[in-house]
């Protein structure tokens, strides 16, 4: 540098003293998707919001729904298209005024976390991956169904609304009329004998599943791009799991039914040819592969701080954005010597 450029030097300055306010110290805000049969306003839902708020105090947390009658968004957790469903609070997402970038960043994506129990991690992921302007940092899920389910779960006695869902799979899982109405048919994945594959029905009408996994022939790449782009994505297993089965679904696993035989998701396709960008954001550090004690759902508090802790909470500044700033700092200063 042949002089020192006072002009330049001042706009670096005023450049750099803005960034604490650009990058805020305010936690980013929180998505929470419940899982089947429960609703958004339920009170075991909004202690964990108020766990997490409790950790990261002044956090925002956005209970996701498809209905703001609890009751209707919990019959819908069992009925409905998954797409439209998705689709749905993807645009709730954007209306929301506590979620929008402030004002002076208006243009940028909505940057949030997202926390997943059951169905609502696969959901939350296919979230990431189709909601244009979202762009999500941290996505912990508990007890989710990634690799699909071999079997509709039990129902309650009196659950009849989970026993009419149950009844409409049996024998009807690949029919238009089912793959738009009944919610777990659309993640119910069973597996080719013969070939350790999905079967081709699933490949053929699996409404929601097959597509969000990449799994047809042809690949969405920026469902790729959007999977590969989070900086973290953790998968915790219950370790005594009975309602989901295969329960390693929940680590994106895929299980021989007959044998029990579990093929990790480092093993699989889907991440050795990355269809997904899992093994992409395996190789920066993002994929975790978590393991908690006791059986579906079971949550202490103690997991769910020491989770909350480690993901959630104000954007750090990443070595990226250093480098970032360096790299604009020299162009500027480049740009002032050819002057
Ligand atoms: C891939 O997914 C994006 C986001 O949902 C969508 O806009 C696009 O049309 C899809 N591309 C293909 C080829 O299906
Ligand atoms: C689910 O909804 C989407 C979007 O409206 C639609 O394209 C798709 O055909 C529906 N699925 C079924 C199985 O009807
Ligand atoms: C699944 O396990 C059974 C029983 O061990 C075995 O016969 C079958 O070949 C396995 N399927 C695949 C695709 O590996
Ligand atoms: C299983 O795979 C074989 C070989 O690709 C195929 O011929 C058969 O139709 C498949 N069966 C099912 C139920 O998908």
């Amino acid at each position: 540098m042949r002089l020192l450029h006072l002009p330049a030097l001042f706009a670096l300055l005023s450049f750099s003293s803005a960034l604490p306010t650009t990058a805020s110290s305010k936690p980013l805000p929180l998505l929470i998707w419940h899982g089947l049969g429960d609703r958004y306003d339920a009170e075991g839902l909004h202690s964990t919001g108020e766990l997490a708020q409790k950790v990261h105090p002044g956090l925002y947390v956005y209970y996701i729904r498809t209905d703001e009658d609890g009751s209707a968004d919990r019959t819908n957790s069992f009925f409905g298209n998954v797409t439209q469903q998705i689709a749905q609070v993807c645009a709730a997402i954007h209306a929301d005024p506590f979620l929008a970038p402030p004002e002076d960043r208006k243009h940028e994506d909505i940057r949030v976390d997202a926390l997943g129990f059951s169905q609502g991690g696969q959901f939350l992921r296919g979230l990431v991956e189709r909601c244009e302007g979202l762009s999500v940092r941290s996505l912990v899920t508990f007890g989710s169904q990634h690799n699909g389910i071999a079997q509709f779960q039990k129902c309650g006695d009196l659950d009849f609304v989970c026993k009419g869902a149950s009844a409409l799979v049996k024998n009807n899982a690949w029919t238009e009329y089912v793959q738009n109405k009944v919610v777990p048919a659309q993640y119910y994945r069973p597996l080719n004998e013969s070939t350790g594959g999905p079967t081709d029905g699933y490949l053929e009408h699996s409404n929601f599943l097959a597509d969000v996994n990449n799994e047809r022939a042809e690949k969405n790449a920026t469902y790729k791009e959007r999977i590969a782009a989070m900086e973290k994505f953790v998968m915790f297993v219950f370790d005594e799991d009975e309602t989901v089965v295969p329960k390693e679904t929940g680590w994106f696993a895929e299980v021989n039914a007959t044998s029990g035989e579990v093929t990790d998701l480092r093993n699989r396709a889907i991440y050795k040819e990355d269809w997904l960008g899992l093994k992409q954001l395996d190789k920066k550090g993002g994929l975790e592969f978590r393991a908690t004690k006791g059986p579906h759902m079971r949550l202490t508090d103690v997991v769910l701080k020491k989770t909350f802790k480690e993901f959630f909470g104000p954007e750090r500044k990443t070595k990226n954005a250093a480098v970032a700033l360096a790299d604009k700092a020299w162009r500027y200063f480049a740009h002032q010597d050819v002057l």
